[in-house]
């Protein structure tokens, strides 16, 4: 089933791998930015996921994946079964040597021939399939057009054998134009019509029923709102729509009927089993290259489809599109780079982790493992964060838009999707805040307390008020669930969803959340600090096009003109006071910080238990967020030392629960050492870096950094992509100790750009200008990054020394001039580039 081919040997001429970064299955390509797989004998799916903001697509190095618009869940234009052991089911490619007879795909899956030579290129924005089989070399390249609704496939053949060669090319594609996975295939079927027009050589598919919205129309009673289209630039000689019919009774995709028998009777139309399928037949002859192209498009008509398609269906523009997708990327991540002693660590940080938060997370919202399509309330948040460097605006928007989905009481959507504006109402207690830390972020990173007046409706309440009024509300909220000891309430889980039950009956008490709150009262007393002297003015529910007097019949409803900003500082000062107090009395297990108490009144993180001892986020916060006084600080990073680093990264608790516990939640129903359960679950394992910077714990961060690179894993033990993050990795109570799971679909790839940025590089921005605190692993001697701030741009070099005076951690020069401390103060004026050096600890 697999090639022959191995290591870089499918590498083109004059393409470099990077050699520190290789596997048995493939490496990096020298700059970092594709990743080229030279064995589909991986041992998972290694996959990319390409979308622009509104359409994406998943395709895995066999070559499966599937495509969607706008949600992918809710808006699948292809069918796939999501099964990674077999990895055999999606858009695929044949060729057929009219000839001879022989059949192959462009891709290993679904015929899996032995290719005389095979390299799938993972890159940014699209994905190249390079095969050479019976003397056919042939590149497939798949990717989503930088702004339209269209996946276009771009195809080279060239005939390298001694003769003539006809070959008859085949796509194939199965629809789904609706929801999905769907447990309902053969109903939902029912209602897909496809239409063949001969004259463009195109398929078209529309769905007359898509289960979404149930309200509005009724139930069941709406159309998919989207007519799809697949053609090709070469003439098509036949075409099928119907999945039987090509396959043959019972045939299968590996061989199907119609290509072994030449067997062509079409049928489409509103009765068939939904597919399509475009049969040309190229001539090559000795020596022969010719390029063609495919391309799916959707529209919100047919007339919409017709017009996305035409404009396409031409190789000279794919190509132009191609270098728009790719010179899009190189100019999105160009402004704000590094460069660290680790090769593979400056792929992540410079390209691959943003392209995983915002191709994967944010504009695609879908994985492999994850056919998600939501927006988690927390989740596309905290990811929005990779603009704040490079296009703060972005983060911005999202802000608005999360916001939009909080209700007037302060409640948020857990999620939501976007299409069917469907929400998950839950009690969870900690989503709401994740709005007051982003903005908070976004006000530090860029100075612009302009965000705060920005006007957003709420959910339930279409009057639009200023974001300091939806950010004051989610705090409100929060103090309202405080338990008498002065600790919030858990609820149905804080950040970590599987802790379900822990606090059902109101009266389970969170840590974690308790250190998370702390920074946010910390943040926002400052942010209200600023705001009297600024001179800045939040624009009044009466500028929001809303008179006072509405405001007031809406109860709640307070005008931001007449916010007390000195009060509302006062206010969350005293509350952090509070609450740091409350912690340190309830929280404190002893050794470490407990991680909640349930509603019982009993402990979880605590040494009493036998399971779930020590929680990893409990420690990292407390230290984060100054709640730690400074031996408990060292006690409880020593609890995390001693029980939680494993060499896959941070566990998120130990030991791992090994009986579902009903009082708990899901998360003790995972296997042990899966997931939350005492996996390394990345996004958390990031903070434990932060905080070992924080500590200024050389060792453990070389430790946690190097444990936690995808690309340093030995494949065959880890198994995941190399070039993206894994959600978890399994803990030490797993068999599987070190494999990782549920890559691209993870807050990690976000956290991790921002920790290595943020706290081991230590380029951090705070209220009064650039903070330069680095803390390296130990074998680091010097770093660099350009990085934009405030509308100038700063070029930063880090040196290590041994010379600096007591309690000095870094010794700043800018421009030439050193500064008396080491924190760059905003720049007075933008476009100015600005040079840096630094020596550090
Ligand atoms: C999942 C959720 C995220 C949550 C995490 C930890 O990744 O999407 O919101 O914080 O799990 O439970």
């Amino acid at each position: 089933m697999s090639t022959d081919v191995r290591g870089t040997a499918s590498l083109d001429d004059g393409e470099q791998p990077c050699a520190r970064v290789e596997s048995r299955y493939g490496c990096f390509l020298a700059d970092g930015t594709e990743y080229c797989i030279t064995d589909p004998n991986t041992p998972r799916p290694w996959v990319n996921v390409i979308a622009n903001p509104r359409m994406g697509l998943a395709v895995s190095q066999t070559g499966s994946g599937f495509t969607w618009i706008d949600d992918a869940q809710l808006g699948v234009i292809t069918r796939w079964q999501q099964d990674l052991a077999q990895d055999s089911s999606g858009k695929f490619l044949y060729v057929r040597d009219a000839d001879s007879g022989e059949l192959w795909s462009l891709s290993p899956a679904p015929v899996w021939a032995k290719y005389d030579r095979y390299a799938c290129h993972h890159g940014l924005g699209y994905s190249t399939f390079v095969t050479e089989f019976g003397g056919i070399r042939a590149e497939w390249t798949l990717f989503c057009h930088a702004s339209e609704t269209v996946e276009l496939w771009r195809v080279e053949l060239e005939n390298l054998s001694d003769r003539s060669r006809r070959l008859e090319l085949c796509a194939y594609l199965e629809w789904c134009c609706g929801v999905a996975p769907s447990p309902r295939r053969e109903f939902h079927k029912l209602f897909i019509e496809t239409e063949f027009d001969a004259r463009r050589g195109a398929i078209f598919a529309r769905n007359h029923m898509w289960e979404v919205p149930t309200e509005r129309y009724g139930h069941w009673n709406t159309d998919f709102p989207y007519v799809s289209v697949l053609a090709c630039t070469e003439p098509v000689l036949s075409a099928q729509g119907d999945k039987a019919a090509f396959l043959g009774r019972y045939g299968a995709l590996k061989s199907p009927g119609a290509l072994q028998q030449d067997l062509w009777q079409p049928a489409f139309g509103r009765h068939e089993d939904a597919i399509a399928v475009l049969r040309s037949v190229v001539e090559l002859r000795r020596g022969e290259r010719r390029g063609l192209g495919y391309a799916l498009a959707v529209g919100e008509s047919h007339k919409g489809a017709e017009r996305l398609l035409d404009g396409m269906l031409d190789v000279d523009v794919m190509d132009r599109a191609l270098g728009e997708v790719r010179s899009s990327w190189r100019e999105r991540l160009a402004a704000h780079r590094v460069d660290t002693p680790e090769p593979s660590l400056n792929f992540l940080t410079n390209d691959w982790l943003r392209y995983q938060a915002i191709s994967g997370r944010i504009w695609g919202r879908c994985g492999y493992y994850q056919q998600s399509g939501a927006y988690g309330f927390r989740d596309q948040l905290q990811d929005s964060q990779v603009w704040l460097t490079i296009e703060p605006e972005r983060c911005r928007e999202q802000i608005r838009l999360h916001a939009e989905h909080q209700f007037a009481d302060g409640s948020v959507y857990h999620w939501w999707h976007p299409l069917s504006e469907q929400g998950h109402v839950t009690r969870m207690t900690d989503d709401l805040l994740w709005l007051a830390f982003v903005a908070a972020n976004y006000i530090r990173e860029t100075g612009d307390l302009g965000i705060l007046s920005d006007a957003v409706r709420f959910i339930d309440d279409e009057r639009p008020q200023p974001l300091i009024e939806h950010v004051r509300r989610a705090f409100a909220r929060v103090f309202e669930r405080t338990s008498p000891r002065g600790l919030p309430h858990i609820g149905a889980g804080d950040w970590n969803d599987g802790l379900s039950a822990v606090g059902l009956q109101e009266r389970g008490e969170s840590i974690w959340l308790g250190h998370f709150l702390v920074g946010l009262l910390a943040d926002w007393a400052e942010i209200c600090r600023r705001v009297p002297g600024s001179g800045f003015r939040v624009r009044g529910i009466a500028e929001c096009g809303l008179r006072n007097a509405d405001c007031a019949r809406g109860g709640t409803a307070v005008s931001a003109v007449d916010l007390n900003w000195e009060q509302l500082a006062i206010d969350f000062e005293r509350r952090r006071q509070r609450l740091i107090a409350a912690i340190n009395e309830h929280g404190w297990d002893g050794k470490w910080y407990l991680r909640a108490t349930l509603d019982d009144g009993s402990k979880l993180g605590s040494a009493e238990n036998r399971v779930g001892r020590v929680f990893l986020n409990a420690q990292t916060w407390a230290v984060l967020n100054n709640v730690a006084p400074a031996d408990r600080a060292a006690r409880c990073m020593a609890a995390v030392r001693e029980n939680l680093v494993s060499d896959a990264g941070a566990l998120l608790l130990a030991p791992a629960f090994d009986q579902p516990d009903p009082k708990i939640g899901y998360i003790t129903r995972y296997a042990p050492g899966l997931r939350e359960n005492g996996g390394v679950y990345t996004h958390a394992a990031t903070w434990a870096i932060a905080a070992a910077c924080k500590m200024r714990d050389h060792e453990l961060v070389g430790r946690l950094l190097t444990a936690m690179n995808p690309a340093l894993k030995d494949p065959d033990k880890y198994w995941a992509e190399p070039y993206v993050t894994p959600g978890n990795v399994d803990g030490p109570d797993s068999p599987h100790h070190g494999r990782g799971g549920w890559t691209w679909y993870t807050g990690s790839a976000a956290w991790l750009h921002r920790v290595v940025n943020e706290w081991v590089l230590g380029v951090r921005p705070e209220w009064d200008g650039l903070r330069i605190d680095p803390c390296f692993p130990p074998k680091w001697k010097h770093a660099s990054m350009t990085r934009p701030y405030r509308g100038c741009m700063y070029d930063i070099h880090i040196e290590r020394s041994n010379d600096l005076s007591e309690g000095v951690t870094a010794d700043v020069t800018l421009d030439g001039a050193k500064l008396p401390t080491n924190v760059i103060p905003p720049p007075a004026e933008a476009g100015e580039r600005h040079e840096v050096q630094v020596r550090c600890r």
